[in-house]
């Protein structure tokens, strides 16, 4: 799923903000709970998380081995679970919860529904 054309910059603060939705109905239509999908920001991949708390971005690639971790699955403690090996990673803030891969992280993006969609911020 490519969400390259619903792209936007909004600001020209520290943090870039993008669109990647126009609504939260929008968002929720095409993630559904405790799914992930991958968003393209320039040369970052995102996974973009929905979790029962809310909408979540973490880099995309898993740092054991790569593989896309939106192609996993959320859990009720806010975690994605990469598909391969099962590394567990902390959607807020980033760690690697499963003891494997200890010291290991992702990095965190914020994410804000606004009244005008759902944006990333980079
Ligand atoms: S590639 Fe993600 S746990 Fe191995």
């Amino acid at each position: 799923m490519s969400f390259l054309n619903k792209l936007f910059k909004s600001d020209s603060s520290k943090i870039k903000w993008y669109k990647v939705f126009d609504s939260e109905a929008d968002a929720q239509k095409n993630i559904a709970v405790n799914k992930a999908v991958t968003v393209q920001i320039e040369e970052l991949k995102i996974c973009l998380a929905r979790t029962a708390s809310g909408y979540h971005a973490v880099d995309d690639n898993c740092p054991h081995l790569g593989m896309s971790l939106s192609r996993g699955v959320c859990n009720s403690f806010d975690e994605v679970v990469c598909p391969w090996h099962a590394w567990r990673f902390d959607l807020k803030k980033g760690h690697e919860t499963s003891g494997q891969g200890t010291g290991s992280g992702v990095k965190v993006y914020k994410v804000e529904m606004r009244d005008t969609g759902l944006y990333i911020g980079v």
